[in-house]
């Protein structure tokens, strides 16, 4: 890839008000916001007041603790390796939530910083690529195996639609050529430039640090997110969940903000 991916990471502006959120996430896909309290309880609330009568579900909230709350085993943290940019709860297939909430408790004071990739410009930076164009047509086009390990089914294209306009892009650890794909070793290259260029994009993407008190409102339908290495255990945040009228769907499952409901085994 030669052309430049600048256009694809995204900073999200601060706001104090919630008046002044949604046309910024309308826009940029993402937004913190500094004043509401960050407790779990408190996200969830600051969830619903944010998308009001378009609120579905809005689960219990995940602590995002690395090492573990109670965990003795430290040595086996995984917080000194980055994580690179996805979306999040595909665990739930294609009924994954439309947006996402981290409040941020305690920040840590070296590395951690946030990433956001915004992936209709990846699509639009493939769809524009003089070699690989065709690729950003496929990527709406082919359906290939987005299932993770024990999860709920999902065989369906890495572009989708909500059916009524709204775009959804997925970006998981797993994505595959489905096994009875007519031409798998096209699907495969497809699917390894969508993730390349998605990891070339964070690359080059700029970095922020959400500090304590703030909250970064995400459209997971649209960005990708990730964050890189840090090395303070007590680095914590809650994460929550959310599913609008935008969404395709609810999962009819029990709901949380992490992966616990998701496996196939709990239906
Ligand atoms: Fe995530």
């Amino acid at each position: 890839m030669q052309q430049n991916l600048s256009a694809c990471g995204v900073e999200p502006k601060l706001v104090d008000h919630l008046t002044d959120l949604h046309p910024l996430l309308d826009r940029d896909g993402a937004v913190i916001i500094s004043g509401p309290e960050c407790g779990d309880e408190a996200t969830r609330a600051l969830a619903r007041q944010i998308f009001a009568d378009q609120t579905l579900a809005v689960p219990d909230a995940a602590r995002v603790f690395e090492g573990g709350e109670y965990d003795h085993a430290r040595a086996q943290v995984t917080n000194h390796i980055a994580t690179p940019a996805h979306t999040d709860g595909f665990a739930y297939g294609d009924l994954y939530p439309d947006y996402m909430l981290l409040s941020c408790v305690r920040e840590c004071a070296n590395g951690g910083e946030s990433v956001l990739i915004d992936g209709y410009q990846v699509r639009q930076h493939l769809l524009d690529h003089p070699e690989f164009s065709w690729a950003g047509h496929a990527l709406s086009e082919v359906v290939i195996d987005q299932t993770e390990a024990q999860m709920q089914t999902a065989l369906s294209p890495i572009v989708m639609d909500n059916g009524r306009g709204r775009r959804m892009v997925r970006k998981t650890l797993e994505q595959r050529p489905c096994a009875d794909s007519r031409d798998p070793e096209r699907d495969a290259l497809m699917i390894a430039l969508w993730r390349d260029t998605i990891d070339q994009a964070y690359m080059e993407a700029p970095r922020f640090k959400l500090r304590a008190g703030q909250t970064l409102v995400v459209d997971n339908y649209r960005m990708l997110h990730g964050r890189d290495p840090y090395d303070d255990l007590q680095r914590m945040l809650w994460r929550v969940w959310v599913w609008t009228t935008g969404a395709l769907g609810v999962p009819e499952l029990p709901l949380a903000s992490d992966t616990r409901h998701a496996s196939v085994r709990t239906n």
